[in-house]
C-alpha cells in the first residue's frame, strides 16, 4: 500500500480523508468503493471511478488497492486490570487498547466490577477512573454484579440510563463473583423491565468447587486438572438453568464464553423455540484445546481460563454454531496474566492460577484465518466481530459498520500478508503468547478511530486519551 501524504500542515485523522480503491466489506455486502471521511465520520461511499468519487478531494488519500476496508472490530468482552486471584490482569486501559488498535479493534466493552458489599456506582466510578484519558480507542462498560441485593437491583435502572446497558452474572466462582439462582432471577426480572441485557458466566461453580477440592486431595495439582474439574456437563447444566431462569423472568439472555458442544446445544434448542437466547464464543475455544492445558513444565498454566479449553472435538460445534447463528458473537475475554509471577501463583495448585488469556490483539486476524480455512464467510467474519457485537450491545450503527453517519472506525486489511504471532512482537503487556509461532495469512495495515489514523501502515500513531467513553443504548439485536 502507498499513501499520499497530507498537504503541508494537514493532520492525519482530522478534516477530510479518503480511502480509495479497496473492497468495502460489511456484514451486509461487499462493494468495491471509495470511502470519504469527514470530521471523524463516514461522509459517503461511492463506486471506484464514479464521477462522485472522482470529484472528492481530501487532505489525505489512503490507497487501499488490493486491500479490504472493514469496520473497526468491536470486542464486547475485555478485562483490563481486572482484579483476580490476588493479582490484576496485566494490561491496563492504555496498553490493552493500544494492542487492540494494532489488531484492528476500535471499540472495547470492558467489565466494571461491583465489589461484594459495594455499590454499582462505586465500581463504575472506579472503572471510569481507570479508563479516562488512557484509551487509544473508544470504550464502553458492562457491569459485573457480584452482590445482587435490593439496592444494587435499583441501581441497575440508573446504570441503564447512563449507557451501561448490560450486566454480567456468575454461576461460577463461589465467594467471589457468584450469584445464587434467586439473585439471578431477580436480576433478570429487573433487566427485563429496564432493557438491561443479562450476560451469564454459565458454569456450576458450587459443584466445580467440590471437584477442585477432591482433585487437589488426590494430588492432582497440574494445570490440566483445571480443565478436568470444570466439566462439560457443568457448563451445559448451568447454561440450561440460566435459559430456564431467563424464561421465567421473561428476559433475554446472552451466554458468554461458550466452550462446550453441549452448551451450544442448549442455546440452539432454546433458539429453536424462538427464545431470545444468544451465545458468544472466543478465539481460544476455536483455536486452542486441552492439548495446550496439558503442556508440560507448568506451561499449561498459560491456557488456564474459565470456561476452560475443551478437547479439540468441541471446535466443530462452535464453528457450526457461528455459521448457523446459534452463536452470534466472537469476543476475546481478554484477561492477560504474565506467566512469570502471575500464572506461577498456581504452581502446585491449579486452582490458584489466575484465570484468563490474552487475545485482544489477535481476534480479527484469527477470524480472517477462519475465513481462509473455510469455517465462515468474509461477511460473517465482519458480522460476528463487528456488526453483531455492536447491535447486541447498543452501539449500532455508530460502530460495527461502514455507512454514512457512522463513526469512521475503519481498518485497511491486507488479506495476503503473512504474519507469525509471538510474544516477541505482540503489543499486549504480557510475557507470552497463547498462539506463539502460529502463522496467519492476513494482517491489519492501517486503522482509523473516529477518523484519526491510529495505525498507519504498521506504524503506531495513536495516543492515550483519544478513545472516549461511549454510552450505549439497549440491545438492538432483539428488534
Ligand atoms: O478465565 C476468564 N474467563 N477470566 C476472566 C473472567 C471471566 O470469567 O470472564
Ligand atoms: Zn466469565
Ligand atoms: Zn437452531
Ligand atoms: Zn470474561
Amino acid at each position: 500500500m502507498t499513501t499520499t501524504p497530507a498537504s503541508a500542515g494537514g493532520t492525519p485523522g482530522t478534516g477530510r480523508l479518503l480511502v480509495r480503491g479497496g473492497l468495502v466489506i460489511t456484514a451486509a455486502e461487499e462493494t468495491p468503493a471509495d470511502v470519504l471521511v469527514e470530521d471523524g465520520r463516514i461522509a459517503a461511499l461511492a463506486a471506484h471511478g464514479s464521477s462522485a468519487a472522482e470529484a472528492w478531494t481530501a487532505e489525505r488519500v489512503i490507497d487501499a488497492t488490493g486491500r479490504y476496508v472493514i469496520p473497526g472490530g468491536v470486542d464486547a468482552h475485555t478485562h483490563m486490570e481486572l482484579p483476580f486471584g490476588g493479582t490484576f490482569a496485566s494490561d491496563d486501559f492504555e496498553t490493552g487498547t493500544r494492542a487492540a488498535a494494532w489488531g484492528g479493534t476500535t471499540t472495547i466493552v470492558d467489565f466494571a466490577v461491583q465489589s461484594r458489599g459495594g455499590a454499582l456506582r462505586e465500581g463504575l466510578d472506579a472503572w471510569h477512573a481507570k479508563a479516562e484519558g488512557r484509551c487509544a480507542i473508544d470504550y464502553a462498560f458492562h457491569m459485573i454484579l457480584s452482590d445482587v441485593n435490593e439496592s444494587s437491583l435499583k441501581e441497575m435502572d440508573l446504570l441503564v440510563d447512563e449507557g451501561i446497558t448490560s450486566f454480567k452474572l456468575f454461576m461460577a466462582y463461589p465467594g467471589v463473583f457468584y450469584s445464587d439462582d434467586g439473585q439471578i432471577l431477580r436480576a433478570m426480572q429487573r433487566g427485563a423491565a429496564s432493557g438491561g441485557l443479562i450476560m451469564m458466566h454459565a458454569e456450576n461453580g458450587i459443584a466445580i468447587d467440590v471437584l477442585v477440592e477432591q482433585a487437589l486431595a488426590r494430588g492432582e495439582t497440574d494445570p490440566r486438572h483445571h480443565g478436568e474439574v470444570r466439566k462439560v456437563l457443568l457448563e451445559a447444566e448451568a447454561t440450561h438453568r440460566a435459559i430456564q431462569l431467563s424464561r421465567v423472568a421473561g428476559a433475554p439472555l446472552y451466554v458468554v464464553h461458550v466452550s462446550a458442544e453441549e452448551a451450544v446445544a442448549e442455546i440452539a434448542a432454546a433458539r429453536d423455540k424462538g427464545l431470545p437466547v444468544f451465545g458468544e464464543t472466543c478465539p481460544q475455544y476455536l483455536f486452542l484445546s486441552t492439548d495446550n492445558l496439558a503442556e508440560p513444565d507448568f506451561e499449561g498454566a498459560k491456557y488456564v481460563c474459565s470456561t476452560p479449553l475443551r478437547p479439540r472435538e468441541h471446535q466443530a460445534a462452535l464453528w457450526r454454531g457461528l455459521r448457523g447463528n446459534d452463536l452470534q458473537v466472537v469476543s476475546t475475554d481478554h484477561c492477560p496474566f504474565c506467566f512469570s509471577g502471575q500464572k506461577e501463583l498456581g504452581r502446585g495448585d491449579f486452582s490458584r492460577i489466575p484465570n484468563g488469556l490474552p487475545g485482544v490483539e489477535h481476534r480479527m486476524d484469527l477470524l480472517h484465518q477462519a475465513v481462509l480455512d473455510g469455517h465462515i464467510s468474509r461477511r460473517r467474519w465482519i458480522e460476528i466481530a463487528c456488526a453483531t457485537p455492536a447491535r447486541m450491545f447498543g452501539l449500532y450503527p455508530r460502530k460495527g459498520t461502514i455507512a454514512p453517519g457512522a463513526d469512521a472506525d475503519l481498518v485497511i486489511y491486507d488479506p495476503a500478508a503473512e504474519q507469525t504471532l509471538s510474544a516477541a512482537t505482540h503489543h499486549m503487556n504480557v510475557d507470552y503468547s497463547a498462539y506463539e509461532g502460529r502463522t496467519l495469512t492476513g494482517r491489519v495495515e492501517t486503522v482509523l478511530s473516529r477518523g484519526r489514523v491510529v495505525l498507519d501502515g504498521r506504524e503506531y500513531t495513536g495516543s492515550p486519551g483519544h478513545g472516549r467513553f461511549v454510552p450505549r443504548s439497549t440491545c438492538q439485536y432483539l428488534d
